[in-house]
């Protein structure tokens, strides 16, 4: 079936499911930004929440996105450091947001809150979406 056993194979899947990932999620934001009742504001979250509870684990893995981007491009450590700390903050944040709307009634600023949320997932994908392609960018040698 294959013709050589390449131990970056597994690497590659991880993160080709990492990067889809990131278009999956788009749809998910939309869905956020356009939910104006509370009931509909509670599903998006609870999806987004599996969703992000599964991905994040996804980079996080060995082999995954983060480890990819830290052996092509060791000086990317900190920023990696900085995008993998903010997976607890934006789970925190949708689980805290998720308690809030416990009630009937949509409370008030959730609004405000949800498009905050999109914004904070938004800036955190594109970052990562940035450190990956910085990374092959580095890996294959360009601009030396
Ligand atoms: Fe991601």
């Amino acid at each position: 079936m294959s013709e050589s056993h390449n131990p970056r194979d597994n690497s590659s899947s991880l993160v080709d499911i990492a990067i889809a990932d990131h278009r999956t999620v788009q749809k998910l934001l939309v869905d956020l930004r356009e939910a104006d009742e509370v009931g509909a504001l509670r599903r998006c979250l609870s999806d987004l929440k599996a969703f992000a509870e599964r991905h994040f684990a996804i980079e996080e893995a060995p082999e995954g996105l983060y480890e990819a981007i830290a052996l092509a491009a060791p000086h990317f450590q900190r920023r990696i450091e900085a995008v993998r700390a903010q997976h607890g903050e934006l789970l925190a944040e949708i689980e805290a947001f998720l308690d809030a709307l416990a009630g009937d009634a949509l409370p008030e600023g959730a609004r405000e809150r949800a498009d905050a949320l999109v914004r904070a997932i938004s800036a955190h994908e594109s970052e990562e979406n940035n450190l990956h392609a910085e990374a092959l960018y580095t890996e294959i040698g360009v601009g030396d």
